[in-house]
C-alpha cells in the first residue's frame, strides 16, 4: 500500500497495520463506522481504497475528534495555525509546549491539540486525574516539520472532505445508532477499571461491557471486526474475546524486536483481530463463487 498521509503521531495508531487489518474487510462498504476512531487510519485508508465512501467518525475525546474535523473539512485553516504555533518554538521549544499546553487545558483548543501531539513523548495522550493533558515534550524532537504537516493534512482531507460524520460520543451510543447496512470497525483502548463511571480520560473501557455491546452487534446481524489483545514473545497483553461471542480470531504479526533479536530471543509482536461471524461468511462465500467460477474461465480461454 502507498503511505498513507498522518498528520497526527498517536500511539495506538492503527496506520501501519491498516493494509493487513483492511484485508480481512469487505471490499465494499456502504458506511464505516469508527466507534474508536483515534486518528481514524482505518478510514483514512479504506478512503483511498475506495472501499467506502461514508464514514462515522467517533472518539470520546472532543478535542480530538474536532482536530479531525478541522484537518478533514479545514485544511488550510489548521495547516496555518500549527505553522504559527510551531514557529513561535523557536528560542525556547521546551517552554513554548509547556505554555501551549496550560493554555490547552484551559480551553481544549484543538489546534493547540496538534502541536502538543506532534511534540509529545511518543505520541502518547496521558491525562491526571483531573482530566488535565500531562504529557512530557520530547526533548529530542521540535516536532514535525510545517511543510510535512500540511502535506499530510492535505492528503487527510483530499481523501475524506465532504464524506464524514464527527461526533464524540461514548462508543455504546454509537453501537445503538447502527444497522446492518454499515461496517464497524472497534479498536478500543486495553482494558479498564469496571465502574470506573469518570471515562473522560480514555485510558480503558470495561471488558464486560465491551463483551455485552459485541453481543448485541451479533443480535443485529450488523458485520464488524475488533482489534483487541496481542503478544510480544511469550508475554500477552489484553484478555481474548470469549469464544461464546462466535468470532474468528486473526492474529496479524506487527513488527519483530530488533533488540530481543540482539540478546538472542526471538520476539515476535502479534495482534489479535476478530471477525464477525456474517462477516467470516460473506468472505468464504466470494470464495467458493470465485472457485465455482474459475473452471467456466478456463474452458473460455
Ligand atoms: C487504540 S485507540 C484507537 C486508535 C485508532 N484505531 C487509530 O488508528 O488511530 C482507542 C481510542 O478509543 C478512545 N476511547 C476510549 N474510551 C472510549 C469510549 N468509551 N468511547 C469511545 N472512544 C473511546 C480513545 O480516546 C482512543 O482514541
Amino acid at each position: 500500500m502507498v503511505s498513507l498521509p498522518h498528520p497526527i503521531q498517536y500511539q495506538g495508531s492503527k496506520r501501519n497495520l491498516a493494509s493487513n487489518i483492511l484485508s480481512f474487510l469487505p471490499y465494499k462498504m456502504e458506511r464505516l463506522v469508527e466507534p474508536f476512531a483515534g486518528t481514524a487510519a482505518i478510514s483514512v485508508a479504506a478512503s483511498s481504497r475506495l472501499i467506502s465512501q461514508k464514514f462515522w467518525i467517533n472518539d470520546l475525546n472532543k478535542p480530538l475528534i474536532e482536530l479531525l474535523e478541522l484537518i478533514i473539512e479545514k485544511p488550510d485553516e489548521i495547516a496555518e495555525a500549527y505553522t504559527a504555533i510551531w514557529n513561535e518554538q523557536q528560542n525556547n521549544s521546551i517552554e513554548h509546549y509547556y505554555k501551549i499546553r496550560e493554555i490547552f487545558n484551559k480551553t481544549n483548543n484543538p489546534k493547540l491539540f496538534l502541536y502538543l501531539l506532534a511534540r509529545c513523548v511518543k505520541g502518547a495522550v496521558r491525562y491526571n486525574s483531573e482530566g488535565l493533558f500531562n504529557q512530557s515534550p520530547d526533548k529530542r524532537r521540535k516536532g514535525t516539520q510545517p511543510e510535512t504537516m500540511k502535506r499530510n493534512i492535505e492528503g487527510v482531507s483530499q481523501l475524506l472532505k465532504g464524506k464524514c460524520t464527527f461526533s464524540f460520543l461514548d462508543y455504546r451510543d454509537v453501537l445503538s445508532q447502527v444497522s446492518n447496512s454499515d461496517f464497524v470497525y472497534l479498536d478500543p483502548p486495553y482494558q479498564g477499571v469496571c465502574g470506573d463511571k469518570d471515562s473522560r480520560y480514555y485510558s480503558g473501557i470495561c471488558f464486560d461491557s465491551l463483551v455485552l455491546a459485541i453481543e448485541e452487534l451479533n443480535k443485529k446481524e450488523i458485520a464488524f471486526a475488533v482489534s483487541y489483545d496481542g503478544k510480544r514473545g511469550n508475554k500477552t497483553f489484553g484478555k481474548e474475546l470469549p469464544q461464546k461471542l462466535g468470532l474468528k480470531k486473526i492474529e496479524i504479526e506487527v513488527g519483530r524486536s530488533s533488540q530481543a533479536t540482539l540478546l538472542g530471543r526471538e520476539e515476535v509482536t502479534i495482534e489479535s483481530l476478530y471477525l464477525s461471524q456474517n462477516l467470516v461468511n460473506e468472505r468464504t462465500l466470494k470464495l467458493e463463487n470465485y472457485m465455482s467460477q474459475t473452471p467456466k474461465q478456463l474452458t473460455f480461454l
